[in-house]
């Protein structure tokens, strides 16, 4: 039985995120641009959105641009700020045929009229899909997340609107980005690179960690089954005892 249907039969990571690192890497290797690679890595996504859907994987949370990515040359900046509308024109019609449902994470007021429009008019379009959803992470960072979510709950309790004691970890997490969707599962880093990077700090608690070497373009289905592999070998305990 080939890889694909063996993990198939034990229990799918229902939401998986991945930091996508390694694009300019895989370009260098091959003397391309540091531009190829990202394109190379918006092409890979999109496969690779479709493979998980396909494995039954409810929802996948990709770090595309972080709050610290503002910080690159501004050509590289200009380019990966183009990558939402070529995603959207390529990919909508592979997505529709899947039922992608797609919504977006991270700070809107720094982002161009034209990506705001877009992500108001992608997340419109798509909400009522019944696919995998895909959480497109632009202009993130989990602190900034979380530390909004508390000036939010510290507004509601001067507000009168919400006491103290009210407060607990469901009605944080409904403060989040994330507040549709489940913690992550299985957290994925391409690239060899050990670290979280300020990517879903919260929505980990509880999630298994693979990390490959693979730069995040040549990332392919076979990586895809190796990590939800090691994620099934895995006893998760939720901090209690084995079962
Ligand atoms: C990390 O590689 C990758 C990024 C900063 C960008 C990731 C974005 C995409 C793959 C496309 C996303 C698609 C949409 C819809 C926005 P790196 O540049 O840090 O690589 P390096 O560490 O090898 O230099």
């Amino acid at each position: 039985m080939g890889l694909k249907k063996k993990i198939r039969l034990k229990t799918i990571p229902q939401h998986i995120a991945i930091i996508l690192d390694g694009n300019g890497r895989w370009a260098k290797r091959r003397n391309l641009p540091r531009h190829m690679g990202h394109k190379q890595g918006a092409v890979n996504l999109q496969k690779i959105t479709l493979e998980a859907h396909q494995l039954g994987v409810n929802y996948l949370s990709v770090y595309a641009f972080s709050t610290e990515n503002w910080k690159r040359p501004k050509d590289e900046i200009d380019y990966l700020m183009k990558l939402p509308k070529v995603f959207e024109e390529e990919y909508k019609d592979a997505f529709k045929e899947y039922d992608i449902r797609v919504v977006f994470s991270g700070r809107r007021d720094r982002l161009s009229k034209e990506n705001i429009d877009l992500i108001n008019r992608v997340e419109e379009k798509t909400k009522d899909r019944q696919g995998l959803t895909l959480n497109v992470c632009i202009d993130y960072g989990s602190q900034y997340e979380i530390t909004e979510a508390a000036k939010s709950l510290a507004k509601e309790v001067k507000d009168g609107a919400l006491k103290i004691e009210d407060i607990d970890i469901l009605k944080m997490q409904s403060h989040l980005y994330t507040k549709d969707l489940p913690d992550v599962d299985l957290l994925i880093r391409t690239s060899g690179e050990i670290r979280l990077s300020n990517f879903l700090l919260w929505q980990v608690a509880y999630a298994e960690f693979y990390f490959t070497k693979v730069h995040w373009p040549a990332f392919k289905a076979r990586h895809l089954y190796k990590a939800i592999k090691h994620f099934q070998k895995r006893e998760r305990k939720f901090g209690g005892l084995k079962g």
